[in-house]
């Protein structure tokens, strides 16, 4: 999703954006540029693709050392990646600009309004029209600031937004709307961003802006207040405690293998302070403050739905407690029966999915009690959730979520062990047997992940022309399953379909043929023997087979990926990584965009 800097203070205004912009990369974007005002006039550098391109732009150009700047980084909407789409957008007097995030939705009526006024419109994207649209506010009402909140009673949509003017460049002024927006208060300088690592080289003291609030910021002064009222709301200021360096490589080729590789530590990190080691008990403390549900509703996108969708299984046998899973953009949309007593569970790793946003909301609405897990501290789930417990897996940049997963995964094992003992149904078996595994853990998954790399590179070599992969499981292996598939489609363009395998041979099976290999997760556990003939079937039909399994397995398949023996269900934190090293090694291979695949946003903020 589009990416948003404006700052103001007395650092060359003009690459300070563009390096904010570099560390918002992860968001995903098309298009960049910046604007500024030089010799007294408003001057917009916008290119197509990566900000390499706009940096040579920039490199060509004779830039004055401008204190003031908005940089942007788009990922198109309305409008195709094209430099006239680009952002930041000028008024059609050309007094002010800006940079948008988000749809205004209402803006094909705004463009006709605005057209019978004499506006103009030089690209096809909705942000121009609220550009205009703001220059109309100031027009009417005198000034930016009223003409801003004037314009936010206009528009309908979802948007974080920046304007500067040219008259008055170091006054820059912003609002949001359902688009996260963060204020970083340095000295003699301050910055608005869409994310925190956009300004951290300057200042961790952050404030979080929320839906409906206007901002205004110049070098030595900020305020917030409601964008329709104008009255002043008091923010709280907070420290941010990670460092820019976490957001970096670190050595690795890609910011993806990097995430793969810290998942051990994430592991640590996830379970620290939220175990009692000696006791065998989970430290939850966010979670002890609402009952245990009766009925879970968990919702969430892509890789985040995965994690749940494992985690029902723990949450059915360890707590019995009945989950339904949702697509979050499903889920809103329909009409599902929430009861008192049920509890929404959102996953998130970023906290600013729209569609899980959205229905937390409707979830809350309805007086259902929400559980937000997250990553992204401050982030609108976190926020707006009765609870909020974070899975602490440190900014992930890659756009395919890696690290995050483990860290989800982990955390709901948690709570499902929490639940379970809350309901006094954790065996003591079972209870010994999760401690001293996840105690195991970290070290076990460290000590491996070399080893299941080499084999990775070796098999993804060795299929990168396979134009298709059906990836099968049962139980915990089916949502692996799926985030295999997900992970292989999304980074290698190769396509993939994550399957149950005993649904294989309802219809799927068809396109079995010696070019169609079968990846499977056939580990020693309770699903071993039914995913065993569900392979037989596969080979039945000269089908190729991979699958990841145990030593000692009695299977007989093409390609036997032995991982560790390790108790069910820990043995999934051993098959996630093998799946996403699988799909990592095949995207390098083929020499695709691995931390930033095609058409694919880290963030998605919009519908
Ligand atoms: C995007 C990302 C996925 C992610 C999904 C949900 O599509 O590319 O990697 O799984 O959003 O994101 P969330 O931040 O809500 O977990």
């Amino acid at each position: 999703m589009c990416g948003i800097i404006g700052y103001t203070g007395h650092r060359p205004a003009v690459p300070l954006a563009v390096k904010g912009l570099k560390s918002l990369e992860y968001r995903g974007y098309d298009s960049a540029g910046v604007a500024f005002v030089q010799n007294n006039k408003l001057t917009t550098v916008r290119a197509e693709g990566k900000l390499g391109n706009l940096e040579s732009k920039l490199e060509t150009m004779n830039i004055s050392i401008a204190t003031s700047c908005m940089g942007h980084t788009r990922w198109a909407t309305h409008g195709a990646p094209i430099e006239r789409n680009a952002h930041p957008h000028k008024s059609w007097d050309e007094s002010l600009a800006i940079v948008h995030n988000g749809i205004i939705e209402n803006y094909q009526e705004l463009k006709d309004q605005l057209s019978s006024k004499g506006y103009g419109f030089r690209s096809e994207t909705d942000s121009e029209v609220f550009c205009n649209l703001i220059a109309e506010g100031v027009k009417q009402t005198g000034s930016l600031e009223k003409g801003l909140s004037w314009a936010v009673t206009q528009a309908e949509g979802a948007y974080s937004v920046l304007v500067m003017e040219e008259s008055n460049p170091n006054v820059i002024y912003g609002a949001r709307c359902a688009c996260p927006f963060v204020l970083g208060v340095g000295q003699g300088e301050n910055f608005v961003a869409s994310d925190v690592p956009a300004f951290l080289a300057y200042t961790r003291n952050v404030v979080f802006l929320d839906d409906g609030e206007l901002v205004r910021i110049d070098a030595n002064s900020w305020e917030v207040k409601n964008a329709r009222t104008l009255e002043p709301i008091e923010k709280e200021v907070h420290h941010i405690e990670w460092d820019v360096q976490a957001a970096q490589k670190d050595g690795y080729k890609h910011f993806m293998l990097k995430e793969i590789f810290e998942q051990p530590r994430v592991v640590t990190d996830c379970l620290a302070g939220r175990v009692d080691w000696q006791k065998q008990e989970v430290l939850l403390p966010e979670l002890g403050t609402l009952p245990v549900p009766k009925r879970l509703h968990i919702v969430a996108c892509g890789t985040s739905f995965n994690a749940g969708m494992w985690a029902q299984h723990l949450f059915e046998s360890w707590a019995r407690i009945p989950v339904s899973m949702e697509i979050a953009s499903e889920f809103r949309y329909r009409d599902v029966i929430l009861e008192e007593g049920d509890m929404v569970l959102v996953i998130s790793q970023s906290g600013e999915t729209a569609d899980t946003l959205a229905a937390l909301r409707i979830a809350k609405e309805q007086g259902i009690p929400v559980v937000g897990l997250c990553n992204v501290v401050g982030s609108s789930i976190a926020r707006e959730s009765n609870v909020t417990v974070y899975t602490q897996a440190g900014p992930e940049i890659s756009v395919a979520s890696t690290k995050a997963m483990c860290s989800q995964m982990a955390v709901l094992l948690l709570m499902g062990l929490s639940w379970a003992e809350r309901k006094n149904l954790l065996d003591a078996s079972l209870r010994t047997e999760m401690f001293d595994g996840l105690r195991k853990l970290p070290n076990l998954l460290e000590a491996e992940l070399p080893r299941i790399r080499e084999d990775a590179k070796r098999l993804a070599r060795e299929y990168s022309s396979a134009r298709s992969f059906f990836f099968l499981g049962r139980g915990v292996g089916y949502p692996l399953a799926m985030e295999g598939a997900l992970k292989l489609k999304e980074l290698s363009y190769i396509h993939a379909e994550g399957y149950a395998a005993g649904e294989m041979k309802h219809g799927p099976i068809a396109l079995i043929d010696p070019e169609f290999p079968t990846f499977a997760i056939a580990l020693n556990d309770q699903f071993f023997a039914k995913v065993k003939s569900n392979l037989e079937e596969v080979q039945a039909r000269a089908g190729d087979v991979i699958a990841l399994t145990n030593p000692n397995s009695d299977l007989s398949v093409k390609h036997k990926w032995v991982l560790p023996d390790v108790t069910y269900p820990l043995s999934s934190f051993m098959v996630l990584p093998a799946l996403q090293l699988f799909s990592y090694e095949s995207a390098d291979y083929l020499g695709k965009d691995v931390d930033q695949p095609r058409n694919l946003a880290k963030s998605v903020t919009v519908e």
